[in-house]
């Protein structure tokens, strides 16, 4: 639906340069949820800014639905436009018009006719749920209706692609959780292609198919949410991955020693990470049957994302006689992560 190539923008002027976007490429499929995550100033809203034009790019090109938009005259990027809908973080709404008045302003600038207008108006507002506030005025909504309000806007020329900027981002977390709900419902609804701007991986965690994560106005790492979880390639992915799933050891458990009970008894501490239908809890327990190893569990998390289970288990693993080893390697043949927090042998 989207393809990006090699997509530049430098603000300022030599020896002031900055460089937001530095040779951005990427591929957005039709009727994905895409999610674009990185640091403040990385360069994200000048990523989505330049989607739809608002931004022109120094170098590059933007290709939406088989057009590309960074070769069109400025009249026939006018109509392209209203293929592309836009919510932001702070709403953007007019505060002299009513609910149904803000809905219909870019019906009315399209030169839609005012009965259809009408019918167009209410579908929306049943479709975002705020029926019973049509006539009321933006100061008198919750940031939640607000958005909701952002959203019909931007529905209103039946666009084929949303971009959001931070959409969530001034919304406490249950109000964040059913505006992401209403997004995903729209997308599934109306086939619509989603780019949502974050610098929260909980948000992509809940409802991207696929990410990008930037950093220094460059793509450092691309591919489906689930991928990217299970296999970051990057520090900074890693580091958005662990501010959703990280279970930090408990202090006394970091600082205590493993003991051991006879000589032969090795003892480590170990983070297990899985992912997949495969993974988990009947692999440990399996281990244990074959390998005669006791385990305990010192701390958990398990989680979905896109229906996948994926999770970490903190252990505590004890076997005789190199009992251990073969138990560390059966878990990491079934595809289980392991990083050894602490390692406790007699004979080492
Ligand atoms: N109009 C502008 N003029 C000059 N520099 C700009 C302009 N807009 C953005 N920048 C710079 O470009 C870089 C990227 O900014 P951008 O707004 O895209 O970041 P962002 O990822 O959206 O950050 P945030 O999460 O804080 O919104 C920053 O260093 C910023 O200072
Ligand atoms: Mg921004």
């Amino acid at each position: 639906m989207i393809q990006i190539r090699n997509l530049t923008k430098v603000y300022g002027s030599y020896p002031n340069q900055i460089v937001a976007l530095d040779q951005v490429s990427l591929d957005i499929a039709k009727g994905e949820i895409f999610g674009i995550i990185g640091l403040s100033g990385a360069g994200k809203s000048t990523l989505i800014r330049c989607i739809n034009m608002l931004e022109r790019p120094d170098q590059g090109e933007i290709t939406i639905g088989g057009k590309e938009i960074t070769a069109l005259s400025r009249r026939k990027l006018r109509q392209e436009r209203r293929k592309i809908g836009m919510i932001f973080q702070h709403f953007n709404l007019l505060s002299s018009r009513t609910v149904a008045d803000n809905i219909a302003f870019p019906l009315e600038v399209a030169g839609v006719p005012k009965t259809e207008i009408v019918k167009r108006t209410q579908d929306l507002l049943g479709l975002v749920g705020l029926t019973d506030k049509t006539d009321m005025y933006p100061s008198q909504l919750s940031g939640g209706q607000k958005q909701r309000v952002g959203i019909a806007r931007a529905l209103a020329n039946n666009p084929e692609v949303l971009l959001c900027d931070e959409a969530t981002s001034a919304l406490d977390p249950q109000t964040t959780k059913t505006i992401l709900a209403l997004l995903q419902d729209i997308n599934k609804r109306l086939g619509l292609t989603i780019v949502l701007i974050t610098h929260e991986m909980d948000v992509v965690k809940e409802i991207c198919d696929s990410v990008a994560v930037i950093s220094d106005g460059k793509i450092v790492e691309t591919g489906s949410v689930v991928e990217i979880f299970a296999h970051p390639q990057t520090e900074t992915a890693r580091q958005f991955i662990q501010g959703v799933i990280q279970i930090d050891l408990p202090t006394e458990i970091r600082n205590s020693g493993l003991v051991l009970t006879t000589p032969s008894e090795r003892a480590v501490i170990a983070r297990l990470s899985f992912i997949g239908e495969s993974a988990g809890e009947p692999i440990v327990s399996s281990m244990v049957r074959l390998f005669n190893v006791d385990v305990n569990i010192l701390a958990g998390n398990i989680d979905h994302i896109k229906g996948v289970p994926f999770g970490t288990l903190v252990v505590e693993l004890r076997a005789l006689n190199g009992g251990l080893d073969e138990a560390l390697q059966y878990l990491e043949d079934q595809g289980i992560e392991i990083e050894v927090l602490k390692d406790e042998s007699r004979s080492a």
